[in-house]
C-alpha cells in the first residue's frame, strides 16, 4: 500500500445505514473518548457566529449539533442517512435543552437550497465514501454553501508518510469492509481539489492522525 494510494469502500447506502442503525446507542462507547476532543477543535476552527446558519453532515449522536445550539447561532441543521443516529440526536438534544433541525438525508442530495448555509461542519464522515463519490458529496457542500461559505471537516488523514496505525487501520479495511467501513484519506487535498480554498490545516494525533481543515468556498 504506497503512502499516496487511498483505499475504495464499496459499501451500499444500505448497507451504511443499517449499520449506523445498528451501532447507534453504542456508537458513544465506541468513539467518543479519542473521537471527541478532535471534533471539538474542529468547531473552534468553524468559530461560528451568532447570525448564522450552520449544517453538520453525518451529525451521528449529536454531540456538535448540541454544542452548535448552544453556541448561540441562528440556526443548526444537522443530516443524517441513518435514523437511529438521529434519533440518538435528537435525544441529546432534549436533553440540554437545544433546538436543531434535523434531516434523515444523503450527504450527496441534500434536500435543502443552494447557498442555504454560512457554514458547514463535517466529521468522520467525508472518509466513508468511496473515492469517486467524494468530490461529489464536496459538491454538494458546495452548492448548499453560501459564495461566503465555509467549511470545516475533520477526517481520518494518510497525511505524514507511512504511519503503522493507519496500516494496520487499512488493512482492517480491507478485510472486514462491513466493519471498518472507512479508511484515512487526504483531506485537505480532496477539498482543494473540490474548488474549496483552505485556510487552515492541523494534524491532530488521535491514535492514528486526523486532519482539522478549515476551508472556504472559492466561486
Ligand atoms: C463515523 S460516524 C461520525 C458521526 C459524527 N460526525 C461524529 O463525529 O461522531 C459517520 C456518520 O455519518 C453518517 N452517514 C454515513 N453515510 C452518510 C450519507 N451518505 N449521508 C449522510 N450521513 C451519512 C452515519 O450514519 C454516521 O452517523
Amino acid at each position: 500500500m504506497g503512502d499516496k494510494e487511498v483505499l475504495r469502500v464499496f459499501n451500499t447506502r444500505a448497507q451504511t445505514r443499517a449499520y449506523y442503525d445498528r451501532i447507534s446507542k453504542v456508537y458513544d462507547l465506541l468513539a467518543e473518548h479519542s473521537e471527541g476532543p478532535v471534533r471539538r477543535k474542529g468547531l473552534e476552527l468553524l468559530a461560528l457566529q451568532a447570525n448564522e446558519r450552520v449544517l453538520e453532515i453525518g451529525c451521528g449522536t449529536g454531540h456538535c449539533v448540541v454544542d452548535c445550539a448552544q453556541s448561540g447561532a441562528a440556526a443548526v441543521y444537522a443530516a443524517d442517512i441513518s435514523l437511529g443516529m438521529l434519533e440518538q440526536t435528537r435525544h441529546a438534544l432534549r436533553k440540554a435543552g437545544a433546538a436543531a433541525t434535523l434531516l434523515c438525508a444523503d450527504a450527496a442530495a441534500l434536500p435543502l437550497t443552494s447557498g442555504f448555509a454560512d457554514a458547514l461542519f463535517m466529521s468522520f464522515t467525508l472518509e466513508l465514501f468511496d473515492t469517486p463519490e467524494i468530490p461529489r458529496v464536496l459538491a454538494e457542500c458546495r452548492r448548499v454553501l453560501k459564495p461566503s461559505g465555509r467549511v470545516v471537516i475533520v477526517g481520518m488523514s494518510k497525511e505524514g508518510g507511512p504511519d503503522i496505525l493507519v496500516e494496520g487501520y487499512e488493512w482492517a479495511h480491507l478485510h472486514f469492509p462491513n466493519f471498518v467501513d472507512c479508511r484515512p484519506i487526504h483531506v485537505a487535498q480532496t477539498l482543494a481539489d473540490a474548488g474549496f480554498t483552505i485556510t487552515q490545516k492541523e494534524i491532530v494525533h488521535m491514535w492514528l492522525p486526523v486532519e482539522v481543515v478549515a476551508a472556504r468556498v472559492e466561486r
